[in-house]
């Protein structure tokens, strides 16, 4: 655990690292204290390494200060008018980068804060927590953690303290999506992922459980058509966290494959193993959940996930199956590796009729091709509503959880027309797979209400580390959905 304070005074010469940030100008900022500490060489000697410091450039260097060796290191903040949470928080992550490898006490410093910026401490610090993550349950050998301290000195410390205290319930819930995504698929297999919901009980969420009878009695064929593989149970489980049901109802619905083999049609074993994430979508709907109860926010919203496995046997389901989803459409199953929006089919149904929500947003990892289309950085977002995608964009825009709107335009829909049952599940041409996974979702949703699926097939997971996490599960959505749902759309009436 690293222990996080805000004060006006800090205890300069307990840092190992001195951590400052500078914007654009270069102007030297060093308060008259540290300036005292650090003596006229080496003050100069920042300023001029402040000069030209671009955003998140970072310069460090070892300095001997007050009879000791020490770490400065000068964070680029970039232009003052484009200080923001976004901003702040990326230059966290990579400040903290910087300072994994050094020892224990950190000094955070900062002139950065002014009338119109005054959390941003707060925001430095969030970015460093949420790049504060790893995982080595599984290794025999643990890396200590050295870093104990970080200390921010700020002015205003009652607001940053308060502001900080809420971020760190979205970095809780960030960091649960990465543990559950990256548990192999042997441990967080659909039982251990129905535990993981059921945790959130303590936190005031009501949990309903649809087993394989109850989806039989619902009609929900297709996915359990997609369970039949697997020696695993199915699931729908459904999350309520309803403090405040004068607010716009949204549901959040997620793709929860515990392991996606492919099916009959088997995935090559190259990469094969990268499907234990398959169930990111369910993961971010428990850590968005997680986000909005630890919060107590004031909020009306259902989480909604399909839990299955796609696997292979003497039962499992073959490429031509016809099956009746819950909506009563037939859908031919072309392709067992598509087996997302077959389980998405009947979930976004069920919920659609459930919960009637106003807003209902979909997570999955359901298309390679959006990796084709937007690679890592952005995640494809498709909706039949121009004011939620203005809304999401703006969330987007908050938290730097980038979204790229896609078509879900008609003239693709012949690709998905089968000749004996009304839709299939893939494509008959060979481009613009994420659009037609995405259409034929749309074939499940109520056209009256707002409805956004966002493919998060290429964000949830990267083979380098990213600005705010270490290489492999990002937790992707969870940043994005806590500020959708909490400050855009319960704010500004997201039913207009
Ligand atoms: N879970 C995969 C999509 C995926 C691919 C997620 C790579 C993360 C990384 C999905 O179920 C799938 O297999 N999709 C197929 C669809 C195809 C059969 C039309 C794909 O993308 O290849
Ligand atoms: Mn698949
Ligand atoms: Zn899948």
């Amino acid at each position: 655990m690293v222990d996080v304070i805000f004060a006006e005074n800090i205890d300069f010469k307990s840092a190992d690292v001195f951590v400052l940030v500078a914007d654009e100008t270069g102007k030297s900022f060093i308060s008259d204290k540290l300036k005292m500490l650090f003596g006229a060489e080496i003050s100069k000697g920042i300023s001029d390494e402040c000069k030209e410091l671009a955003y998140g450039k970072i310069k460090s260097f070892d300095v001997i200060v007050d009879g000791k060796m020490r770490g400065i290191i000068i964070a680029g903040a970039g232009s003052r008018n484009k200080f923001s949470r976004a901003s702040f928080e990326k230059l966290g992550g990579y400040i903290f980068s910087k300072i994994k490898s050094s020892d224990a006490e950190i000094c955070v410093l900062s002139n950065c804060e002014s009338a119109n910026h005054e959390s941003m401490m707060a925001y430095l610090a969030s970015g460093m927590m949420l790049k504060n993550w790893t995982f080595d349950k599984y290794k025999s050998e643990k890396t200590p953690e050295k870093l104990k301290k970080i200390a921010c000195k700020t002015g205003y410390i009652q607001f940053n303290k308060e502001v900080f205290a809420g971020l760190l319930k979205i970095v809780d819930g960030v960091h649960t999506v990465r543990e559950m995504v990256t548990e192999p698929a042997n441990v967080m297999d659909p039982d251990k992922l129905l535990e993981e919901a059921k945790a959130l009980k303590k936190l005031g969420i009501k949990i309903t459980v649809l087993d394989k009878k109850d989806m039989e009695k619902q009609g929900m064929n297709a996915l359990l058509g997609v369970a039949k593989g697997s020696d695993k149970p199915a699931y729908v489980i459904a999350m309520e966290y309803k403090s405040d049901e004068t607010k716009p109802s949204v549901a959040l619905v997620g793709k929860g494959l515990t392991f996606d083999s492919g099916g009959l049609c088997l995935k090559p074993a190259k990469g094969m193993g990268e499907m234990k994430g398959d169930m990111t979508g369910a993961a971010v709907v428990i850590g968005a959940l997680k986000t909005l109860a630890l919060q107590q926010a004031k909020v009306n919203v259902v989480g909604v996930i399909g839990v299955v496995e796609n696997m292979i046997s003497g039962s499992a389901q073959k490429p031509g199956d016809i099956v009746v989803a819950m909506s009563g459409k037939t859908i031919e199953v072309d392709n067992t590796d598509a087996e997302g929006r077959l389980v998405l089919a009947d979930v976004l149904w069920y919920t659609k009729q459930k919960y009637a929500p106003e807003i209902m947003i979909d997570f999955a990892t359901l298309t390679g091709a959006i990796q084709v289309a937007l690679g890592h950085e952005f995640a494809g977002l498709f909706s039949n509503s121009d004011k939620l995608c203005d809304d999401l964009q703006k969330s987007a825009t908050t938290v730097g959880e980038k979204l790229w709107r896609l078509p879900l335009h008609q003239s693709y829909e012949d690709d998905i027309k089968s000749d004996i049952a009304d839709i299939k599940n893939v494509g008959s041409g060979r481009g613009a797979g994420s659009i037609t996974a995405a259409l034929f979702l749309k074939h499940f949703v109520d056209p009256d209400a707002k409805w956004a699926h966002i493919d998060i097939a290429a964000t949830e997971w990267d083979s380098k580390e990213r600005a705010l996490s270490q290489k492999g599960a990002t937790g992707f959505g969870v940043r994005l959905m806590n500020d959708f749902i909490c400050n855009v759309c319960s704010k500004n009436g997201g039913r207009k």
